[in-house]
């Protein structure tokens, strides 16, 4: 990742930051990114298929060993705090650190990480440019992040997948969220131009190209509502119940046709939204792989109905946006993206479109919610590396 732009900016701030609270400099530095999911959306823990691209906004986690070998310092430049933990002992979460809290994302990976015990307490700093708990997976990058400076401190890789999966671990222990795979699989085997068709039985993936002649632009709603944490997990186990009684080890294998009054009128709309998004899924990747974005942008209308109105994930907010972004004029696409609840949408726009398009858009978000918006495009990038 080294020597881009969007890397070179949060690595100096977090080099900078380093040297002001710890003195000195920092041994090892790696960057991971946020992502942004085109479609695909709660499927993952559901062992289905996501397509999501590794964004141009990074974490950076920087570290030296610990001046005091005693303790572990952590200092997050984004929020100007700090945190100190002795890693040496089995770290408790909700015990030693708050649950959710954020020096529990940069912990927990500490702790699922056996390496992290032979390089024994660090100095670590923490800066990003990802939006902090817009959707964008800060989270995750903060985690990948930490887990590649680590690799890098010991000289070894510890596989891609092997790497985001006690991301993962961390991120259920640490953080309290029972997330599936996509995000940390997506920072660390994110390709430049590309989105990654991940299948999440199988744990593979395979880039797809993005189209040229798009650009993918990211609406921020900026609100997050509180029920966001409880309503996750409560579709998970909805989606669980009714694998189960299907008979089925998940929803990947559940077709249409299955779906009866065995089932409780939520676990049929969430099982109906993910066998649909499956196919609109696979459909995607094909027609990106094609060049054909006049599909892609009814997919992702599809989708974007079938989370409002099967999963019931989005709200007020993220239909505006998409409302008022399905009327503009050089937007080929729009859906909400992530977890939902507020948080993010993603555009698929005719490149060159890109400006107006967000100044209209948001105009119009502002007029329709009162509420204020914030839009950027972005790339897909490089997944995690040293920097
Ligand atoms: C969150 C989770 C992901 C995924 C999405 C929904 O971002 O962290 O694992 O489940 O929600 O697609």
């Amino acid at each position: 990742m080294m020597g881009q732009d969007h890397v070179g900016r949060v690595r100096e701030r977090a080099l900078r930051a380093f040297a002001r609270e710890y003195g000195g400099e920092a041994t090892w530095a790696a960057a991971a990114p946020g992502r942004v999911n085109l479609i695909g959306e709660h499927t993952d823990y559901n062992a289905g298929w996501v397509l999501p691209i590794a964004i141009d906004r990074v974490c950076v986690a920087a570290a030296a060993p610990a001046a005091d070998r005693s303790v572990t310092r952590v200092y997050s430049d984004d929020l100007r705090q700090r945190f100190s933990c002795d890693m040496r002992r089995d770290v408790r979460p909700g015990v030693d650190v708050p649950i959710g809290s954020w020096p529990s994302y940069v912990l927990g990976v500490l702790a699922e990480c056996e390496i992290a015990r032979q390089i024994g307490n660090l100095d670590i700093v923490i800066a990003s440019s990802v939006p902090l708990g817009s959707g964008l997976s800060s989270s995750a990058s903060v985690e990948v992040a930490v887990a590649t400076m680590l690799e890098q401190a010991i000289g070894a890789s510890m596989g891609v997948l092997e790497k985001a999966m006690r991301c993962q671990r961390a991120e259920h222990a640490f953080a309290g969220v029972p997330c599936g795979i996509m995000d940390m699989l997506t920072s660390a085997a994110g390709r430049a131009d590309h989105a990654l068709l991940i299948d999440c039985e199988s744990c593979t993936w395979r880039p797809v190209p993005l189209p040229k002649d798009v650009a993918i632009v990211v609406f921020n709603s900026n609100v997050r509502h509180s029920l966001a944490g409880g309503e996750y997990a409560r579709r998970r186990d909805a989606c669980e119940a009714a694998a189960s009684k299907l008979g089925l080890s998940s929803l990947r294998a559940a077709r249409g046709e299955m779906l009866d009054d065995r089932l409780t009128d939520e676990e049929l709309r969430c099982a109906r939204h993910v066998i649909t998004e499956n196919q609109r899924t696979l459909a995607a990747a094909a027609a990106m792989e094609r060049g054909d974005v006049s599909t892609l942008g009814t997919l992702f209308a599809a989708s974007h109905a079938s989370l409002r109105d099967d999963y019931r994930v989005s709200c007020r907010e993220l239909d505006m946006l998409v409302e008022s972004a399905a009327g503009e004029e050089g937007v080929i696409g729009a859906r909400m993206t992530g977890g939902g609840f507020g948080g993010c949408v993603v555009a698929v726009v005719a490149r060159g479109m890109e400006v107006r398009v967000m100044e209209r858009v948001l105009s119009s978000y502002r007029s329709r919610s009162g509420r204020e918006g914030m839009a950027f495009a972005v790339r897909a990038v490089d997944g995690a590396g040293a920097v």
